[in-house]
This record gives structure tokens, sequence and C-alpha cells, in this order.
């Protein structure tokens, strides 16, 4: 599946003023919400709508309305609740699972420590939400358990994505496309992606 990048003017100049350093809490919190719901849109261009007549003011009048698949959103814990709000602004009806992974640190390796999923997976498309996209090991553990529990139909939405990460969920998993705001240079040696955005938890819960 591909990587979309999407370059829309608003998300390129919101994602820029996210870079600044000395962004406060609350910018970095109102802008990661922004760009989250404008990739909501990219993200659901292909959405299946079906015809049907409802009562206008003059008179009947055909409409169209969703018909595809129902949505779940899954922020990972704790940065992805950054976009979970955005997502939930065009997608107000959707149910939220909540997936908890944690890093280590000197492993990079990712473990799950919370895992609170919806019904009927299988009935939906799970639209996965997390700012960073940086060793990917988050991302696939991710996929991997909603797999498991019955998901056919993934998307992963990310602010700023790395290259090697995106590389590792492609070979994971090919049938999952990735919508993110930026496709970044590199990883440093601690995974922290460059130019990046530093620790985007950090910065959306204001702490350090
Ligand atoms: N997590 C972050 O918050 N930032 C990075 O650059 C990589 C992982």
């Amino acid at each position: 599946m591909p990587v979309h990048e999407v370059k829309h003017p608003l998300i390129r100049h919101k994602l820029g003023l996210m870079r600044r350093s000395d962004i406060s809490t609350k910018n970095f919190r109102e802008l990661a919400q922004e760009v989250a719901a404008l990739l909501t849109y990219e993200a659901t261009q292909d959405f299946v709508l079906e015809k049907h007549t409802i009562e206008g003011w003059a008179g009947p009048v055909e409409v169209e309305r969703l018909s595809g698949k129902k949505v779940t959103i899954v922020p990972i814990l704790r940065a992805g609740m950054g976009m979970l709000e955005g997502v939930l602004t065009l997608i107000p009806g959707a149910r939220v699972s909540v997936v908890g992974q944690v890093r280590n640190e000197e492993t990079l390796e990712a473990s799950t420590y919370l895992e609170k999923l919806v019904g009927e997976l299988d009935q939906r498309l799970a639209m996965i939400v997390d700012p960073m996209l940086a060793t990917g090991g988050s991302l696939i553990s991710t996929i991997d358990l909603l797999k498991k529990a019955g998901s056919t139909e993934i998307r992963a939405l990310v602010l700023v994505a790395a290259p090697e990460g995106i590389q590792k969920v492609q070979e994971a998993h090919p049938d999952v496309s990735i919508y993110t705001a930026s496709i970044d240079e590199r990883l440093n040696e601690k995974g922290y992606i460059l130019p990046g955005l530093g620790d985007a938890g950090d910065k959306i819960f204001g702490t350090k």
C-alpha cells in the first residue's frame, strides 16, 4: 500500500509551526489536532456513499450518506491522544479502541501494556493515530494485535514519519496504508526523528 505524504498547504504551514523549538504546549496541542483533522480528510477520500431520499424543505430530495465500513480510531498511548479529537471532529460517531505501547529506550523495542478494543473489528476500518512513526515498533505491534483481534482494513495516520520506520511497517504489513504530514530525513541514534518534532508526547502533555 502506498504512503501518502499529504502536501496540503495548510498542513505544511501548521507542521512548520510545530517544528519551532519555542512552541507552547497549547499551540503544539492545537496544531496536532488540526493536522490530524486534515490527514483524516485525506484518508477518507475513498469512503463509499449511497444515495437515499429524504424529505427536504421543498419536498423529497435525493442525498448521499456514508455506506461503507464503520470506523474505529485507535490512538496509541500516550501521544496518540494528541490526535484523537482532530479525527473525531470529522468522524464524530467513530468508536475508539485504545492501545498502550511502551518503548524500551535502550533496545527501542515496543511492548503492549494496554489493549481496550471495541467489538466487531472485522466490520470496521481501523484508523491508528500516533504522531511519530519513528522505528515503526509501536505501529507494527499495534497492527499485529488489531489483526489478531479481527481487523482486516487498517490505515495509520501520523504527523511525521522516518523513512526507516515506513520501510519496517511496509515490510511487516504491506496492506496497511500510511498517511503522514511529512516524511522526514532519518532517525538519530536514540530513535528520534530528524528534523522531527522532538518528543511529541512531552509536547502534547507538557511534561519535561
Ligand atoms: N517519539 C517521539 O515523540 N519523537 C520522535 O522523534 C520519535 C519517537
